[in-house]
């Protein structure tokens, strides 16, 4: 057998194990599993690649390419290892953007070094799609960062005509293209460069910090199928095969996102959403409903005579850090023989899996975390439903009120157990700005506060008790 041939078997081996991976990741009890597989599987495609030959050549300059991994295993080991729950969106944005960036740069000097070889046209098609979409991925993803780190206003950033510029640039990079397809033009490149890096900005300014997770998985995707093209160009069908994988699934993920949010992806990414909040912070309403609050103490009392609890996290709990109190709180009511489970909206939190993930930091059993629709179908037998720094997941308004910006999306049917018990700091609102009618419901209790004290004082209280 060829060297290259088992260097071939390699990367089959290496894209069967991407696959695998992907399926482990579908379940939160199998995710770990699945990460480390994609792991080992990208290790093994990268020793094979340092054996391979290149136009019968050995690979050159094997030191500098030592020497950029050393670099980059010393910034993203630590980076990763040390990243906050709650930064994790930032912290995929831009290392999706380096990726979509290195994209364009392996095309860019590919169009460099083929150019002179007079290839086929569909070759440096491959090479220029290759530029522009890393390129987008790679300055929407720094815009993404920015606004989720807070370095810029986290807002949509919007203007007079901004869809109709869009437009513009986006064809007249497509004009380009066609251009350069003709003309062969080095010059053309660079402009093209400057145009897609243009492109990735201002198409990422109108979308509002909190919808940035939806984009961020789009970018994902994008940066998948600039990878696939680098991969047709160095005629690499482990890269095509990687590529496709990530903008398949970056696709998959968008769409499922957006549809969890009850919005179509072109709302996510054209309405510039989250620029208004509505909701007045108030305490009574203009209908002079008025909200009743507690104290931690009284919560836990009614929870200590409650028989079923379902416990309904949102993105305070990730805020306050209190998963692992949350956790003892349920294993307390649990030996006082009280049943407890946690229902989990695919979107509460800031990005894909939030709570799971979360939960799982605090050892939470999976057999205790109930999806959205198979939660709701318990929760009318529930005697309490504590709602834990969730809000828009929980209001009712995406159900019955059609003027709602939220109106259609999926939500936890809190209101259908016997009491409710809120964990807020305050009347502010969640990510969509808007009133939570559930708030003022007869049924419902608040408690003010931050989430991690409260639930501390809830477990002094209950042990008390
Ligand atoms: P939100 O509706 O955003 O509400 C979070 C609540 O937590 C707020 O009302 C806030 O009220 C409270 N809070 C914040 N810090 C707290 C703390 N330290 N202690 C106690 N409470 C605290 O959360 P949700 O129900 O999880 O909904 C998620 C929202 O994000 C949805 O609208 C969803 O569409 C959107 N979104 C989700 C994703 C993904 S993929 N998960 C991506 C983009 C957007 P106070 O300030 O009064 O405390």
């Amino acid at each position: 057998m060829s060297r290259d041939t088992l260097i071939d078997l390699i990367y089959l081996f290496s894209a069967t194990t991407f696959i695998v991976a992907l399926k482990g990741l579908g379940s939160p009890k199998h995710a770990r599993r699945g990460n480390m597989v994609a792991a080992f599987g990208m290790l093994v495609a990268v020793v094979a690649t340092f054996f391979k030959y290149v136009d019968g050549h050995s690979l050159h300059h094997v030191w500098l390419i030592l020497l950029a991994m050393f670099i980059g295993v010393i910034i993203a080991v630590p980076t990763a290892r040390f990243v906050k729950m709650t930064a994790m969106p930032q912290l995929v944005a831009i290392f999706n953007g380096v990726g979509g960036g290195a994209a364009a740069l392996v095309s860019i000097t590919e169009f460099i070094h083929i150019k002179s070889s007079h290839p086929a046209t569909y070759v440096i098609l491959e090479v220029l799609l290759g530029v522009l979409i890393g390129t987008v991925s790679f300055a929407g993803s720094a815009i993404a960062f920015a606004k989720l780190q807070e370095l810029m206003t986290g807002r949509p950033v919007t203007y007079p005509g901004q869809q109709l510029i869009n437009g513009v640039v986006g064809l007249a990079a497509v004009v380009l293209i066609v251009t350069i397809l003709v003309t062969a033009s080095t010059s053309l490149l660079w402009i093209l460069l400057a145009l897609a890096f243009v492109l990735g900005v201002i198409f990422v300014l109108p979308i509002g910090g909190a919808d940035v997770p939806v984009l961020i998985s789009l970018l994902n995707a994008f940066t998948g199928l600039a990878v696939a093209a680098s991969g047709f160009t160095l005629g690499s069908n482990l890269l095509i095969v990687a590529g496709t994988l990530v903008g398949a699934s970056g696709i998959l993920l968008t769409r499922l996102m957006s549809k969890a949010m009850g919005r179509s992806l072109s709302n996510v990414l054209f309405s510039a959403f989250g620029s208004v909040v509505t909701a007045s912070g108030a305490t009574t309403r203009d209908d002079g409903r008025s909200v009743r609050s507690g104290t931690a103490e009284d919560a836990a009392i009614l929870l200590g005579f409650s028989s079923r609890v379902v416990i309904i996290p949102g993105y305070g709990l990730a805020v306050a850090q209190g998963q692992h109190v949350l956790r003892e709180l349920a294993d307390l009511l649990e030996s006082k023989g009280i049943e407890v489970f946690y229902a989990i909206h695919p979107v509460a939190g800031r990005m894909p899996g939030h709570m799971n993930v979360l939960l799982a930091e605090a050892n939470v059993p999976y057999e205790q975390l109930l999806e959205m629709d198979e939660a709701n179908s318990e929760l009318a037998t529930a005697d309490v439903a504590l709602v834990v720094g969730a809000n828009d997941t929980v209001n009712p308004a995406a159900l019955d009120d059609p003027s709602s910006p939220i109106y259609g999306m999926p939500i936890i049917k809190a209101d259908l157990a016997e009491n409710v018990l809120f964990l807020k700091r305050s009347m502010r609102p969640g990510f969509a700005g808007i009133e939570n009618d559930l708030l003022y419901n007869p049924k419902t209790t608040l408690v003010f506060g931050d989430a991690k004290d409260t639930l501390t004082k809830m477990v002094a209280a209950v042990k008390a008790n």
